[in-house]
């Protein structure tokens, strides 16, 4: 996978060098590129902002500097990921798409963000973090690079740790320890220890459920009617979670 990442502070991507991304940097299986917008400016001062058109406060980022940045960028083939506040919620299922590009390219934008012409002379996918508001995308591109390179063959040690993760099936993950077995007097559960694979499982999916339906209900009735089977569904009416008609918990 090619990613190129354009932004007034090139600075904040050091961390690509670092740990599990770095690697696959150095196996190969990514490639990125960071690129300064400012280089594409023509003034003295380098400009890449001006005031908005219809009044407002704050500042606009010009299309000219983006529009021949991504003219040399963007590649035919190439999609414009444009992290934004008012973007399309980010999760594992966007993340598992991107995965399958070969060729991605970042458009941090700052200030009010960046003129809406060249979000939509690239066909531009907006994308969001969450509701709240960051001061820029590069802290975005971050996140969502990590969140799409564990997923690129070959990045993760051990493939199986993709298939059992949070939200690769909808659900949370559940409580994980380790050895000490007791620790200030707290014990890790019995049925980890007892070696009962089966109950074992059935252990986790009643945890993993107990704590979906406290933490994100919205997940459970994401994942859908026919996804919980009656003891599932059993499990959530004793926890308290209403079970409603739908098979899927309240
Ligand atoms: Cl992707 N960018 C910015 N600037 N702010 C955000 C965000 C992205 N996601 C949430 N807040």
């Amino acid at each position: 996978m090619r990613v190129k990442i354009v932004s007034i502070f090139p600075e904040y991507f050091g961390p690509l060098e670092l740990s599990l991304i770095g690697k696959a940097r150095e196996q190969g299986i990514l490639e990125v590129s960071v690129h300064d917008l400012r280089d594409w400016t023509h003034d003295v001062h380098r400009t890449v902002d001006d005031t908005p058109y219809g009044g407002g406060p704050g500042m606009v980022m010009r299309p000219e500097p983006w529009g021949e940045a991504l003219d040399g960028l963007a590649g035919s083939g190439a999609r414009l990921i444009v992290p934004s506040p008012s973007g399309r919620p980010f999760s594992h299922a966007i993340a598992t798409e991107l995965a399958a590009s070969e060729d991605l390219v970042f458009a941090c934008g700052r200030y009010e963000g960046i003129d809406q012409r060249v979000i939509d002379e690239y066909d531009g996918f907006e994308v969001s973090l969450g509701d709240y508001v960051l001061f820029g995308g590069e802290v975005a591109v971050l996140v969502m690079l990590e969140a799409i390179t564990r997923l690129l063959p070959g990045v993760l040690g051990n493939a199986e740790s993709l298939v059992d993760e949070s939200h690769a099936h909808g659900l949370l993950e559940t409580p994980v320890y380790t050895k000490p077995a007791q620790w200030r007097g707290r014990e890790v559960p019995e049925i980890l220890r007892s070696g009962d694979h089966g109950r074992i499982a059935r252990w986790r999916r009643d945890q993993a459920l107990l704590r979906t339906a406290a933490r994100r209900p919205d997940l459970l009735h994401a994942i859908g009617e026919g996804k919980l089977d009656k003891r599932d569904l059993a499990l959530l009416g004793e926890g308290g979670f209403p079970v409603p008609d739908d098979g899927v918990a309240e």
